[in-house]
């Protein structure tokens, strides 16, 4: 596996790159996506690079875990090709980007400017790293349809592929962020996606809202706080409407202050 730090590395001597863009501290998600993208092209970049400009909160900076080592152990093994590194020098005059108004809601709406952050960062690391083709995990559906759509109109010729979540057996979304629950918590955890199946396996056309609310107050009483289970159109991430054709319900809880996400999609009959 080649290991590169210099944001100058000549990247378009390897051809057809598919790429995963990580934060490091990296689990079987991204272990999932890394295998995604061996299945896209022989050549598989991996970015490792904590983004300063999309945490709102200096204390999450400095709190997010860094596991450097641990991380290019499982990327040895992992199918990745190569792995840059870059510094915060990949910060130096970089194109910033205000994300459309679908970041103002649902993750964004409690972190202002996170996600004009993230298209920054990805925006820099595809000039750069020039892909054919990136993968990002569905489990950040939000991060994912607003890189989408930016790519869309800024690398017209760059695929944007969504990969599916990965789950632990009992249906809990990996998350770096389930290493900070107990077992108990854990199990407790997996009623966010029972929730989630439910809505979907009960869902008829006019009682989405009612099944919402049950879950909601369903994960109250077993101690999640709700910070949003919202339905939207998951081709746009507007209000639903009648020319909506898949509905996508997403969730963000906070389980013993540790904030989880998860969603499901729900094909129109
Ligand atoms: O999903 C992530 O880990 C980050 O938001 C990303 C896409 C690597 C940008 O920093």
């Amino acid at each position: 596996m080649i290991i590169v730090k210099s944001t100058d590395y000549n990247f378009q001597k390897h051809s057809d790159i598919a790429f995963v863009a990580t934060m490091g501290n990296l689990h079987q998600g991204h272990l999932h996506l890394i295998k995604a993208a061996k299945l896209q092209s022989s050549f598989v970049v991996v970015s490792i690079f904590i983004n300063p400009l999309q945490f709102n909160d200096p204390n999450d900076l400095n709190n997010y875990p860094k596991s450097i080592e641990a991380d290019l152990s499982l990327l040895d093994l992992s199918g990745c090709d190569l792995v840059f590194i870059p510094d915060d020098s990949i910060l130096t005059d970089i194109e910033t980007f205000q994300a459309p108004d679908t970041s103002n809601i649902l993750c964004g709406k409690s972190r202002p400017g996170h996600f004009d952050g993230v298209l920054t960062i990805v925006n820099r690391l595809f000039e750069i790293v020039k892909p054919s083709i990136a993968l990002f995990g569905l489990k950040d559906f939000q991060q994912f349809i607003l890189i989408k759509n930016h790519a869309a109109l800024n690398f017209p010729n760059l695929c944007i592929k969504g990969v599916e979540t990965v789950r632990d057996n009992k249906g809990l979304a990996l998350s770096s962020r389930n290493n900070l629950l107990n077992q108990d918590e854990l199990k407790l955890a997996s009623n966010i996606f029972n929730e989630l199946s439910l809505i979907k396996k009960n869902y008829s056309s006019n009682n989405l809202y009612l099944l919402i609310d049950e879950a909601k107050n369903n994960l109250i009483k077993l101690g999640f706080k709700v910070d949003y289970l919202d339905s939207l159109d998951a081709l746009s991430l507007n209000k639903i409407d009648s020319s909506t054709s898949s509905i996508i319900i997403a969730i963000a809880v906070y389980l013993c202050e540790i904030r989880l996400i998860d969603n499901i999609i729900i094909n129109e009959p």
